[in-house]
């Protein structure tokens, strides 16, 4: 990474990302039914395996979001005239690469923030671009976009990227909640590039989250090797099954660890015995799909105006470019 360009900001400590996860695995884990938050699933490993889980045919998310870019990217930079691109969940920022482009053929960008829980997916993604990217300021954030949005950097016209559909990973409360806030951090007239996934068969959607490979069955248990390495919980972790559903009325797949059998899980760092009834499931991601108004009501609601909304030809993923009112 060229030291020049190049800054890291880590807004969640190992301390406090410690004391996240102490917090939220006691609460989900004497919960009924229990359920664990989806952000913990990427260690170094599982952000990896979302990596994987992005190229399965049967994932087509990643791949609609970037034709949907490749097509929108050059009418995103003219219209946007952003001097840095912040951008949440960034992961390996490789679909950026395609608005940072796009940027250098409008001339306006100079800096890029990318934000992440994920301090290895950030750090890898930053050493690629630095190399890449020699004249572009990089500045990285390690933090939680649900809980760091006041302190990202300020100064130069901003545009925020919210790519992946990871909106949808959050409930409709957390949704508002987090729109709203991220729109009172902003300036009136700066930009939110917005991702969604966009409800479809039921036949494409399910097998998109329980792939034959397995590679998301994989992710899904991920968050468990990470109870044992950080909590010292001893999860038998392959003694649960993946699950993945659609639930219709709350618009959600939903992903799910099944115990295979009756099980007593000790997690010696929060002096938590957990009891699992065979058969029982414990929730650990939602991914919500919505209906294109959804998404504008959503931003309307919360201080958004709507400038342009692309949709792919079979109208699996949206794109959608809002101003701060
Ligand atoms: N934007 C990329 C990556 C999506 S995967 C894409 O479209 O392919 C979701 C990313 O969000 C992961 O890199 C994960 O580490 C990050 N993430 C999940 N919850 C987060 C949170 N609460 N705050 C910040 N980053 C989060
Ligand atoms: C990051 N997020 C938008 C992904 C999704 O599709 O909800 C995470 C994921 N879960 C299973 N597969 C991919």
């Amino acid at each position: 990474m060229s030291a020049q360009h190049a800054l890291l900001d880590v807004h969640l400590t190992d301390g406090d990302a410690d004391r996240a996860l102490r917090a939220d695995a006691a609460a989900g884990l004497t919960a009924v039914p229990k359920s664990l938050p989806p952000k913990w699933f990427y260690d170094a490993r599982g952000s990896a395996l979302f990596e994987k889980i992005t190229e399965l045919p049967e994932y087509y998310p990643t791949r609609t979001e970037a034709a949907l870019l490749t097509h929108s990217v050059d009418e995103i930079a003219a219209a946007s005239g952003a001097e840095t691109l912040v951008e949440l969940g960034s992961g390996s920022s490789s679909k950026t690469r395609l608005l940072l482009d796009a940027f250098g053929r409008t001339g306006t960008l100079r800096r890029y923030v990318p934000q992440d829980v994920s301090e290895s997916a950030l750090r890898l993604a930053m050493d690629a671009l630095a190399l890449d990217y020699p004249d572009l300021e990089l500045h990285g954030v390690v933090g939680d976009f649900t809980r760091h949005l006041d302190r990202l950097p300020r100064g130069g016209r901003r545009m925020v990227a919210f790519l992946g559909g990871t909106i949808g990973n959050l409930t409709r409360d957390e949704r508002y909640a987090f729109l709203a806030q991220l729109r009172e951090v902003l300036e009136p007239g700066e930009q939110l590039l917005l991702g969604t996934g966009l409800v479809v068969e039921e036949s494409v959607m399910v097998p998109a989250y329980d792939d034959a490979a397995g590679v998301t069955a994989e992710f899904n248990r991920n968050v468990l090797h990470v109870l044992n390495r950080e909590l010292g919980a001893d999860f038998d972790v392959d003694s649960f099954a993946h699950r993945a559903l659609w639930d219709a009325e709350n618009s959600w797949i939903e992903m799910r660890l099944v115990a295979q059998r009756a099980m007593t899980v000790r997690l010696a760092e929060l002096d938590l015995t957990v009891e699992f009834a065979e058969g029982e499931e414990m929730r650990t991601e939602i991914s919500t799909k919505f209906r294109p108004d959804g998404v504008a009501e959503a931003l309307e609601a919360t201080g958004w105006a709507v400038a342009h909304t692309w949709t792919d030809p079979d109208a699996r993923f949206a794109l959608t470019l809002a101003t701060a009112v």
